[in-house]
This record gives C-alpha cells, sequence and structure tokens, in this order.
C-alpha cells in the first residue's frame, strides 16, 4: 500500500493548519461572537455503529478506540476519525466494509464513503468506488484536493490512482466469495447449482427464488451464514476534542449483493453523515434508500441546532422516515420491516444511538460504540418502537 494511503502529506497539514488560522483570525477580525464561542472546551468523545468496537485487523486496538488516543493526543478530528475507520475498512473479517465488503450482484466489491471536516467547512466522498481498501482516504482527498464534493465510479478510482493509492483488481476475500456464491447459488439454482441440494429443487423452488435477492440475503442472515446488521452493513463514526472541533466519516460497501451501480446513503452528504461544527454530527447506518428519501442525518443535525438532545433529535428523523414510507416496506401492524440507526453526537460530547428497532427480533439488546475518557464500551441503542 502507498503512503498515501496510510498518511497525510506534509501539504495536507499545512492546509489544515492554514484552514483554522484563517477562519479562527476572520472571525476574530469580525466580531463574529457565537462563531468564536464554538471553539470553547467540550468533552472529548468518540462514537460509531457497534462494528467500531468489535473489529481490530489483527491489532489490538479497535476504531474507537484509536480515534480517541489519536484525537486526544492532539491529531486533527477527522484524521483521527479516519485513522479509526481504516481498522475496519482493512478487517478482512469484517463483511460490510472495505476489503472484503461483500460484492454487488456481478461479485464487485464496491465502497462508498464520505467525510465532513466541521471547523474546516469541508466535505468529500466517493461512491462505487473499486480497487481501493480505504475509500474514507479517497474521500478525505478529495475534500481537500479538489474543487469537489463527491467523485463516482470510474472517475473515483482514476482520481485515487493519480493520487497515488494503490488500486487492486479485486477486493474479496475467501470468506465474501464463498458468500457470493452461495447467494448466487440461492437466488439462481438453476445457473448455480448447489451439488448439496440440487436433487431436492423443484421448478416451483427456481421460480420462488427468482428476483428474491433480498429475501434471500434474509434469509442467509437467519442461517446464521451473514451477520444481519451487515445487509446493509457500514461504520459511521463521528467525534468532538476539547476545542470543541466536530467531524464525522461514513464508509461502506454497502448492500449486499445490490444491483451494479446502486449506492446507498453513506457518501452522500445530508444522508449517510452531517456535520455542523457548531451544533454536532450525525450518521447512518442500516436501509440507506430510506435515509437517501429524507436526507435525515442532515435532519438530526438541524434538530440539534433547535435545542434537542442527541436522542430527541434521531427520533424525530426516525418518525420522519416512517411517516415517508411506502407501504410494501411496512408491516401488516404498520411498523417499518427494516431499520436504519443513527449515532448522534452533540458538540458537547453528549451522545445516542437510536433505531427503530433497539432490540432484535429475538430479544438481543443492540448496540452503538462509544469511547471517552472512561475507555471503549459497547452502549444500548434505544429503539423508537422497542
Ligand atoms: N446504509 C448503507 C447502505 O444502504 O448502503
Amino acid at each position: 500500500m502507498s503512503n498515501t494511503n496510510n498518511d497525510r502529506s506534509p501539504l495536507l497539514d499545512r492546509r489544515t493548519f492554514l484552514g483554522v488560522s484563517t477562519t479562527i483570525g476572520a472571525m476574530a477580525a469580525a466580531g463574529v461572537g457565537p462563531a468564536i464561542a464554538q471553539f470553547r472546551a467540550s468533552r472529548p468523545v468518540v462514537i460509531s455503529s457497534a462494528n467500531g468496537f468489535v473489529a481490530t485487523n489483527g491489532g489490538s486496538e479497535t476504531c474507537v478506540e484509536r480515534a480517541y488516543r489519536l484525537m486526544t493526543e492532539g491529531t486533527d478530528v477527522l484524521d483521527a476519525l479516519i485513522a479509526g475507520v481504516n481498522i475496519v475498512e482493512l478487517d478482512p473479517e469484517d463483511s460490510s466494509v472495505g476489503y472484503g465488503g461483500l460484492p454487488d450482484a456481478e461479485g464487485h466489491v464496491t465502497l462508498d464513503s464520505c467525510c465532513m471536516h466541521g471547523p474546516l467547512k469541508r466535505a468529500g466522498g466517493v461512491a462505487a468506488l473499486q480497487g481501493v481498501r480505504t475509500p474514507s482516504l479517497v474521500a478525505r482527498a478529495v475534500a481537500d484536493l479538489t474543487d469537489h464534493h463527491l467523485l463516482v465510479d470510474r472517475g473515483a478510482q482514476d482520481f485515487a490512482r493519480q493520487m497515488g493509492f494503490t488500486i487492486e483488481d479485486d477486493l474479496n476475500t475467501d470468506l465474501s466469495r464463498r458468500r457470493y456464491l452461495e447467494w448466487r447459488r440461492r437466488i439462481d439454482p438453476a445457473h448455480y447449482p448447489d451439488p448439496q441440494r440440487q436433487a431436492n429443487l423443484t421448478p416451483a423452488d427456481i421460480n420462488r427464488f427468482s428476483n428474491a435477492s433480498l429475501k434471500v440475503a434474509e434469509q442467509m442472515a437467519a442461517d446464521g451464514l451473514i451477520d444481519p446488521e451487515h445487509l446493509f452493513g457500514t461504520i459511521n463514526c463521528n467525534g468532538v476534542n476539547r476545542n470543541g472541533d466536530v467531524c464525522g466519516v461514513t464508509t461502506t460497501s454497502g448492500l449486499a449483493w445490490k444491483i451494479p451501480g446502486r449506492v446507498g446513503d453513506s457518501p452522500i452528504l445530508g444522508a449517510g453523515l452531517y456535520v455542523h461544527n457548531d451544533f454536532g454530527a450525525a450518521g447512518s447506518t442500516g436501509r440507506g434508500e430510506a435515509n437517501l428519501y429524507n436526507l435525515a442525518s442532515f435532519l438530526v443535525v438541524e434538530e440539534l441546532r433547535r435545542g434537542a438532545d442527541p436522542k430527541d433529535a434521531g427520533m424525530a428523523a426516525l418518525r420522519r422516515i416512517w411517516e415517508n414510507t411506502e407501504r410494501r416496506l411496512l408491516l401488516d401492524n404498520g411498523e417499518p420491516a427494516f431499520d436504519v440507526n443513527f449515532y448522534v453526537l452533540g458538540k458537547d460530547g453528549r451522545h445516542a444511538g437510536v433505531a427503530f428497532y433497539g432490540t432484535s427480533a429475538s430479544g438481543n439488546q443492540r448496540n452503538y460504540a462509544v469511547c471517552d475518557e472512561n475507555g471503549g464500551r459497547h452502549e444500548p441503542i434505544e429503539g423508537l418502537i422497542r
């Protein structure tokens, strides 16, 4: 892997420094009271989706622990968060993000990410990027080194190559390949016959299986073959340092076995992530389409701006999504047949994880990850419905 994948260049560090100094200087010169007040001390905290306190990629630190350590040692908040999510992106055991993420319907691993730097007011994203294990770093390069906010597909890959990122032919691992093959066998048993089950299949089975890719993915989750959290798996990670600098990053391989070209909420500013340095940050995991329809991370941060606490801000966004859900996506009792999670961090360090369902159907508590002065841990997600 090239240096660009691992380290910020001196040029970027100088830009970061100049950006912050210029912003503070201009605000001071203009006598902008409330804006200056944003530099008051905050309580340093990093939060993320639950996988941010699981994957270690063979090391000793999880995402939230690394991000918190770097941030409190003085590293730029966004650099610290990205160093944290890089652990998950690079971990072959996490099948929802980066290297080893579950591929699209053609077997290609395509990655989406975006990041926002509150104090610098910069943002960047990439969508449908192939061949780079750490899309979050490419998103950061888009933010720092271009005049744009979103690059996609071949353009994103060409940009990454030009910036010195290593481009690989295939980001599948043995595990993600095996799961892909199992999915193909289940949705298209006529073309991908499973030697074990072929003898028992009837034409009616084949008919039933076709055009039912999501159902099959859900069956595979129910059969314990894939983590149900990873069908729309993603990591969102948000942090605030003691100066009150708020940043966030979201990165994903998107919906497992999606139609090639499908992009969800993760790389879209306002959907998969939104940051406002005066109020806080919110990001999401779960059904991206529901979030895209409502730009719900933006809505969460607007609720923070109106004075809501992080939990209430997240619940307001869930209610909006529910209100705007098509009948086909509701259960017989009118509740959503899917989930969306929000990880909400106020500028003062208060935080919440919320979702439609805080417990799984079998009653297991669902969690999000936190690291603060008390160390890394999981805390319970609060459910709007249960
Ligand atoms: N939330 C991730 C996705 O839908 O792609």
